[in-house]
């Protein structure tokens, strides 16, 4: 004889709360990706999930029964047959996970760590910040960031699937397994529920994210949470990146000769070529003669050099020099594909106005031009208009 149905916990606190910071941390991951300024709260969304990740797998061992994975350890044929019968209208009820979510749940925990690992070295590459800044190259970051954005495309549609699937078997059921969630409860036979919600691992969970968002935001940044949260602040535009990357290599005499008409370019601007061509013509440098004798010119050619754009030592270095066709040799920064495509939203009303008064003012707008890095959180525009410039890459 059937048992009568009645009220019982099937997820605990800790499943339920990973399931729903997961979903959101995504959601915002996703929200975050396009715009520069939002890079910290996307990254820290990022680790946030590779944590979630973590400790599932764990849960997945020692949680609660329909926690564990096995109790949903279907494999894929499983998954297959319950699509069909769920096609047919025959699918038969689970109480825990279905064959068919089960295999949702696996994929989804495979690409958020595929899309977390990825996003890690992106930002090592490509920022060369966070764990594994200067680990590789940009060049190899623009790779790591195609198949970051692949697997977080590949998610979203595994999110979908599994969004589909939940309304299907809720209408099928007639059971609101969204809500079930949310509870953690389900009409259940009488032998079937978990014993205990354990709120306090879940407790612990809590305290854990929300201590690592608050050393995230206000200590390991050093900022205040309105620029965090990349609001603006005057007419400026507060960017999201406070975290700096690597500090350039500096030079004593370049800094003597290159910096009295206007600020010292650091030699990452521009590649090995055209610092050699700039020496060679350094008697008519734009107008000017810099009357240079052959060993400070051989003393800065050596720094220049081993510094130059060719070494890719930031993304402004490698973007640069990728953007020149070969057999250029520019002495401007400003006449290089980059730099043009990046600054050409500026009118020429905008260039001449007092505050920022030439292009080769570069600290009007980079607050550490000086040091050359253009990181693209030490921006700050002096023209309210360009708040809303396309942040895109
Ligand atoms: C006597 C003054 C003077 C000195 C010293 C000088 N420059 Fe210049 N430089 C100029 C002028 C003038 C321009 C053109 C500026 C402009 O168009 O706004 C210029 C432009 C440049 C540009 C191109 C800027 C752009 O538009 O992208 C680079 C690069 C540059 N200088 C590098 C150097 C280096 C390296 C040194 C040291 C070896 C140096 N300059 C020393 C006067 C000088
Ligand atoms: C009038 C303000 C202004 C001046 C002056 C200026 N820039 Fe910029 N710069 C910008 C803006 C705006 C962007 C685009 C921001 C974006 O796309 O998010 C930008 C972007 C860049 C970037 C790309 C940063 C990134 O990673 O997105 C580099 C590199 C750069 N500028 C270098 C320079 C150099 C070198 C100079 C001086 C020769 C200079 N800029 C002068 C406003 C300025």
């Amino acid at each position: 004889m059937q048992q009568p149905m009645q009220r019982h916990l099937i997820w605990d606190v800790p499943t339920r709360l990973f399931h729903w910071t997961l979903a959101l941390s995504f959601a915002g991951a996703w929200l975050t990706s396009e715009e520069d300024q939002w890079l910290s709260v996307h990254v820290f969304l990022g680790y946030l999930m590779l944590g979630l990740l973590v400790f599932r797998v764990i849960w997945g061992l020692v949680g609660s029964h329909y926690a564990r994975f096995s109790s949903f350890g279907f494999g894929p044929q499983a998954a297959l047959t319950y699509v069909r019968q769920l096609i047919a209208h025959r699918a038969a009820r689970h109480i825990g996970h279905n064959p068919a979510g089960s295999w949702a749940i696996y994929l989804l925990l495979v690409l958020a760590g595929v899309v977390g690992l990825t996003g890690i070295f992106t930002l090592g590459g490509d920022e060369q910040q966070g764990l594994v800044a200067g680990w590789i190259s940009f060049a190899q970051a623009q790779t790591v960031k195609q198949i970051h954005e692949l697997a977080a495309i590949a998610m979203l549609g595994v999110v979908a699937g599994h969004i589909a699937g939940v309304i299907v078997e809720s209408l099928i059921h007639r059971e609101n397994l969204a809500k079930s969630m949310l509870t953690g409860t389900k009409l259940a036979e009488a032998n079937t529920p978990i014993t205990r919600a354990r709120g306090g691992v879940a407790a612990v969970m809590g305290v854990l994210m929300l201590g690592f968002a608050g050393w995230w935001f206000f200590y390991a940044l050093h900022a205040p949470l309105e620029k965090q949260l990349g609001l603006m602040e005057g007419t400026f535009k507060t960017s999201n990146v406070p975290f700096v990357g690597r500090t350039l290599a500096d030079n004593a005499q370049w800094r003597e000769e290159c910096s009295s008409c206007h600020m010292a370019f650091h030699p990452s601007l521009l590649p090995s070529r055209s610092w050699v061509r700039m020496m060679a013509e350094q008697q008519d440098h734009f107008g000017s003669d810099l009357y240079l004798d052959e060993a400070t010119i051989a003393a800065l050619l050596t720094f220049m050099r081993a510094n130059a754009a060719d070494q890719h030592a930031t993304e402004a270095a490698y973007k640069i020099e990728q953007s020149i066709p070969p057999g250029v040799t520019p002495l401007r920064m400003t006449e290089t594909p980059y730099w043009v495509k990046k600054h050409q939203d500026i009118t020429p009303a905008e260039w001449l106005s007092p505050a920022i008064k030439s292009r080769t003012n570069c600290a009007a707008c980079h607050q550490d031009a000086d040091a050359g890095t253009f990181e693209d959180g030490a921006m700050r525009l002096p023209v309210t208009s360009w708040l809303h410039a396309p942040a895109k890459r």
